[in-house]
Parts: structure tokens; sequence; C-alpha cells
């Protein structure tokens, strides 16, 4: 393919030359003479191991040219690439200066024609910009219309310094979320060579992977180093302590826990965590990571019942109490908390759960009902047809199928608010079947 790339910066050099070694024809295009300079002797405007050699076997086997002729680099490229920087701002919001100029200055060019041409942006934008910023401003400077006349993409990079090419040829995976399927079709074939899962997707969700991936990155950092310090104050070593953590794949380093859904709760993460930030005060040791879990945790049973009052409906059935689905542990339970939340504000609350009735209940869970949240259980029902009857917003607290075939026969006008993801399909969209539904966080 034809490319032209704009923005000879970090990604912008690793994916020319990648490109070109893979067999496309790359023009790169930056405003810097210096940098432009570099790649026209064949060398590496950035150090990054393997870099330069890609740069000058490009150069010698005539697939990499640079400059600065947005009008020629336009008209004979299919492919129009975006790496430019999208800095920070002093108050953390993004800069998109450099985003908005290039961005005019290709639709201006597209405004000649040439025939139908991708616009792909690979650098990191928050979600909405696409169609708040790039797509308007293509529109308007080419008088052409996106995803018809023009195709755009957003795709995004997630090489790291220091071992980029590696990452360019092994990305853990593709991304690309386009404005139609002839744009996507065209970008897939750029990558047709890498051996990584393909996921199209819509603009929005395309953008905001990257940014999800970061903040992850981040926080598993600042996550290991707090561990550390908490370890050497208590006299662990905190290498060994992580390395014994990661072995386990299942629990830790995997998928598991990382669905959104409603909040933790149960006799062990709260209590543990509670602990070890507590042990973190006693020995002078700031645990600001730690810290910020049992509130934000708190912070998501606020929003459900935000969620719940903005229905203006007052009767309630809450479907699931316990903390885990499938048992009857109601111990440090958030949907307990909730339920006493809409209580205390004059909400008519029933709850059913399968597996706590107090009917049959034995034991100790019956006890910590009758002793510690009696004025819940007087609220429990014994059959869900109950809670039908009675609810205005039914909330989903358990993720069971005795739920769903339970909501198949909902009377329309119910409210629906699924704290659990109850039919969310394999690739995460919720296929709900009933007419008024929200979902916590999708
Ligand atoms: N650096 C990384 O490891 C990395 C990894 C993944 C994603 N990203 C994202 O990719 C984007 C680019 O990052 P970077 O580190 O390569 O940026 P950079 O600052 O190193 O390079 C940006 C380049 O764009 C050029 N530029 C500015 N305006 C231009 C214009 N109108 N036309 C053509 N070129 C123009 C600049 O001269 C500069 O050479 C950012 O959004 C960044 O967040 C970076």
């Amino acid at each position: 393919m034809k490319i032209a790339l704009f923005g000879l910066g970090y990604v912008g050099v690793v994916s020319a030359a990648c490109l070109a070694r893979d067999g496309h024809s790359v023009v790169g295009i930056d405003p810097n003479g210096v940098k432009v300079d570099f790649l026209r002797r064949g060398k590496s405007p950035i150090i990054e191991p393997g870099l330069e050699e890609l740069i000058a076997a490009a150069l010698t086997a005539g697939r990499l040219l640079a400059g600065s002729d947005y009008a020629t680099a336009v008209a004979q490229c299919d492919v129009l690439l975006v790496c430019v920087g999208t800095p920070g701002q002093a108050n953390g919001s993004l800069d998109l200066t450099y985003v908005r100029r290039v961005v005019q200055q290709i639709g201006e060019q597209l405004a000649a024609g040439g025939g139908y041409k991708v616009v792909v942006i690979r650098s990191t934008l928050l979600p909405g910009s696409m169609q708040s910023v790039v797509v308007p401003l293509l529109e308007q400077c080419s008088h052409l219309r996106a995803g018809k006349d023009f195709g755009v993409c957003i795709n995004p990079e997630f090489l790291r310094e220091g071992s980029a090419i590696y990452d360019y040829d092994h990305p853990p995976k593709t991304v690309i979320g386009a404005s139609d399927e002839r744009a996507a079709a065209i970008v897939r074939e750029l990558y047709a060579g890498l051996d990584a899962p393909l996921v199209l997707t819509d603009l929005r969700t395309a953008e905001m992977v990257k940014y999800v991936d970061n903040s992850w990155h981040a926080l598993k950092v600042s996550f290991a180093n707090e561990v550390g310090r908490l370890c050497k104050a208590m006299g662990v070593d905190g290498r060994l302590a992580m390395r014994l953590f990661c072995m386990d794949t299942k629990l830790n380093i995997s998928g598991a826990y990382l669905r959104p859904g409603f909040a933790f709760g149960g006799s062990c993460l709260p209590k543990d965590v509670r602990a070890l930030t507590y042990q973190g005060r006693l020995l002078d040791v700031e645990t600001p990571v730690l810290g910020a879990i049992l509130p934000s945790n708190q912070l998501h049973v606020a929003h459900a019942l935000s969620m719940i009052r903005a229905t203006g409906r007052r009767r309630v059935g809450l479907l699931g109490l316990s903390f885990k689905e499938g048992t009857d542990d109601l111990r440090e339970s958030p949907i307990v908390t909730l339920a006493e939340q809409l209580i205390g504000k004059g909400y008519e609350l029933l709850v059913y759960d399968q597996n706590v009735r107090l009917a049959a209940l034995l034991g100790a869970n019956r006890e910590y009902i009758l002793t510690h949240i009696p004025h819940i259980g007087r609220l429990l029902v014994e059959r869900p047809e109950q809670l039908l009857e009675h609810a205005e917003v039914l909330v989903v607290a358990a993720a069971s199928e005795e739920f769903r075939s339970l909501l198949q026969g909902l009377p329309s006008g119910t409210s629906v608010i699924d704290l659990v993801g109850l039919w969310n399909t394999a690739d995460g969209k919720s296929t709900a079947p009933v007419d008024h539904y929200d979902g916590i966080a999708w």
C-alpha cells in the first residue's frame, strides 16, 4: 500500500520503518526539518534498538521517503496515518493542537479529490475526540463525507520505547475502530502479516483501550512498589512476595475480577485490605493506592443508589443479597449496604435470594440475619414472583440463570438496573430483553 505517515516522533518513525520493511511504500511527513533530514540520510531521529538498520534498508529499497509536502503525500497515498503527539496540559487535559492542525492539513488536501482514502489516527485520543474533533474537521476542510467519500479509523499503538520494533511485530492485539467497513478492511490489510488477534470495534471503544491499558500498567507499577514498601517495613522481601503473587495466574495475573460489575465484599477482601492499610499507618508507610480501594468500592455502591434514585420510582425489588452468587454469606455484602441505604431513604424494598431464604436458612447465617440485619431479614420474600408483583424497579445483584428466565416475563414498564451484567455476551455487549434497562458500567 501507499502510506503517508504524519508525525515522525517515536510512534511515527517506528511505524514508518516497520511498514516499509513489510513491503509498503511509506512517505513520512513532519514539519521538523531535522527529523526529515535524518530519515533522508538513512538515520534514525530516535534511539531505538534495530531501528536505524530498518530505516537504512527501507531507504535503499526505495520504500521510505521523508518530507513536508502534504499535498503530494495525500494525493499519492491511500492510507494517511496520523502519529502526531497528544501531550497533556498542566491540568491533565489533552492538548489536541497537533491533531487539529494535521487533520486540517489532510482535510484541505482531501478536497482535491483523488479517490477513496482512509485517515487513520494512531495517536492516543480520549473517547469522543474522533467524533467531536477529527471527523468534523476533516469534513469541514474537505467538503466530503466521512464513511462515504473517505474513511476514518482509530488504531491505537501498543509499542513500548526500548522494545518498539519487537512490540510492533508482536502486539497483544490489533484494535481498529472504524467509520465504515471499507475503511476497516484497508487498515486490516496493513497488519495482515502480524500474528495477533484483530478486533474491529466502534471509534469510542478503540479510543478508550489505550487509556485502560496505560492506567492499568501505571496501577501495576504503583501497586508493586507500594506492596514492596510495606513488605520492607514488615521485614519481608517485597521482590519475593511479588514473585509469589505473580505465580497465581488464575486469580492474580489473569482476567479474573476484571469485568465491571458490582462492588466487592465478603468476609475477606474488605477486612484484609483494611488490616494492611492500618498496618501501613502503624509503620508510617503511606499506602495511597491500597488506601483508595475501599473508598472506591463505597463510591460504586453510592453510584448504584443514585441510579435507582434517578428512576424516580419508590417500589424496589432486589434480586440477590449475598456478596457472591451461589453462596448465603451476607458478611460485608455490598448489596446489604445498598439495601440498608434504600431502607434508610424510605424506599419500599423487597428482597429475593434463592440462597438466602429465612425459612431454609440454618445456623450462622440465620443467626447473622436475625441479630445483625433483622431489618433486612423482614424484607426477604420466598418466591421471586412476589418481587415482580411489587417492584417498579428491579435491581439485579446476582447473575443467575434463574433471574435471566424470571425477567423474560417482566411486566412492561418495570425498570431494570443491572449491577452484574446478567445478559452479558462473550463480546461484552449487553443484550437485555427488557424495555427500561440500565447497566451500572455499560
Ligand atoms: N511514545 C510511545 O511509546 C507511544 C506509544 C503508544 C502511543 N503513543 C501515542 O502516540 C502519539 C505520538 O507519540 P510520540 O511519542 O511518537 O510523539 P512525539 O512527540 O515523539 O512525536 C510527534 C511528532 O509529530 C510531529 N508533528 C506535529 N505536528 C505535525 C503536523 N502537523 N504534521 C506532521 N507532523 C507533525 C512532531 O514534529 C513530532 O515529530 C501520542 O498520542 C502518544 O500518546 C506513544
